[in-house]
Formats: structure tokens, sequence, C-alpha cells
């Protein structure tokens, strides 16, 4: 048996606040974390709300969100990945012990082609944690900005990572997004994470006049 097959730690199934530390092998979820997610995302809990998020790895912040927010009986989370660190099975292990995978759909594919399974305007909340190089976090803020509806809230992970992947982080990409977008997004947090709003009136289309 691998290790990725293996079954979660018991010490998992008990704890309500999700510690699985037999499977992790990244420590991708603390305290801080938990703490700015339960005040950025307050105002979704117990409501029918759709969040997606772009990289789950082993499923930590995914059952946080299930557990702690998404707690409404028709609430749903959406996880993409493209198993790049070869975590399927324990994300899939994971979400079953939490007992909440009927709430959640995993698409195993590379975050370019979300576009192609997921409507725009769609989600309450889209969290950027995927793939930490600058050009695909660009491609990924700027998806996740138009698959979030008007007045919905975009989070991206490691704004201030400073390990290179590829080459580059993810700072300059953000940094230029929001430049771009100017006043059209609202920065609700900026630290080691930055989160943005996706100010209402504002549609997947930009909101901009096409060419006459
Ligand atoms: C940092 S981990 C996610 C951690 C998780 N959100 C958590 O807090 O527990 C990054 C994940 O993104 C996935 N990933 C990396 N590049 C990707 C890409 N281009 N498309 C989809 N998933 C990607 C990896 O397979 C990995 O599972």
């Amino acid at each position: 048996m691998s290790a990725d097959q293996q079954p979660v730690s018991s010490a998992f199934l008990a704890d309500p606040q999700f510690s699985f530390p037999q499977t992790r092998r990244w420590k991708t979820w603390e305290l801080g974390r938990e703490r700015l997610f339960e005040r950025l995302l307050g105002e979704f809990r117990d409501r029918p709300v759709r969040f997606l998020e772009i990289g789950s790895f082993e499923g930590a912040s995914a059952v946080w969100m299930l557990r702690n927010i998404l707690t409404h009986p028709d609430a749903r989370l959406t996880c993409v990945d493209n198993d790049k660190l070869g975590c399927g099975k324990r994300l899939e292990s994971n979400l079953a012990a939490s007992g909440l995978s009927a709430k959640a759909t995993i698409h195993w594919i590379d975050s370019h082609d979300v576009r192609k399974h997921v409507p725009d305007d769609h989600f309450d909340f889209v969290y950027v944690d995927g793939s930490h190089a600058a050009a695909n976090v660009l491609f990924d803020v700027v998806n996740a900005h138009l698959i979030c509806r008007p007045g919905g809230i975009v989070g991206c992970d490691d704004y201030l990572f400073e390990l290179p992947e590829d080459g580059s982080v993810p700072k300059p990409a953000i940094d230029a997004f929001l430049k771009l977008q100017g006043d059209r997004v609202e920065v609700i947090h900026s630290g080691y994470q930055l989160w943005f709003r996706k100010r209402a009136g504002v549609s997947a289309g930009g909101g901009g006049s096409g060419p006459s």
C-alpha cells in the first residue's frame, strides 16, 4: 500500500477542527489562517453558497471550509487540482472521512481548463492556491475573477510566498491583476494572503463597452 492509499488517522476523524498529522506532508493550514477565513468568509455561513478551490492538495482548506462555512445543506464546494503533487488519493480519502464529500465535487484538471467546466459569474468564493509560478497565478486570478459572481470574494494564498516556482513568485502577478482592475475590485485583506471582493455590477465581460 503506498502512502497515498493509507487511510486517514483516527486523530483526524476525532478532531473537530481538522487535524490529520499522519497524512500531511506539508503544513498548509494553521490557526492564523483559520481565523482569517472565519473573519472573511463568515458572511457565507449557513447560506446556500458555491465555493471553488483551485489547488486542494490533501484537502485541509477544503474540509475546513466544508465544516466551518459551507454549513447550509445546499452549500457546495468545487475542487480543481491537476494532481501535480500526487495527493489525489489523500484528498479523496480525507473528504470521505470528513463525512461531507457529498457536498464536494473534484475536477482533476489543470486550472488552465477551469472555464471549460464552470460558468462565469457563478461562485460566491474562489480560493486561488494552485501553481505558484507568476504566469499561472496571473492566469488563475484572472479566471477566478471571471467565475466569481459580482459581490463575491476571491482569496489568493501565498501572496508573499518567496520561494520561486519556475523562477517566479505570486506577488507581481497579483499586483499586476489589481493594477489592471483598478476599482473594479476592492481589496479586503492584504497580508501573507491577498483577498478582494469583485464589485457588484462587474460581470464576466468586465463591464466595459466593446468596439463599435
Ligand atoms: C499548496 S497546495 C494546495 C493546498 C490546499 N489549498 C490547502 O490549503 O490545504 C497546491 C495544489 O495545487 C495543485 N496545482 C498546482 N498547479 C496546478 C495547476 N496548474 N492546476 C491545478 N492544480 C494545480 C497541486 O497539485 C497541489 O495539490
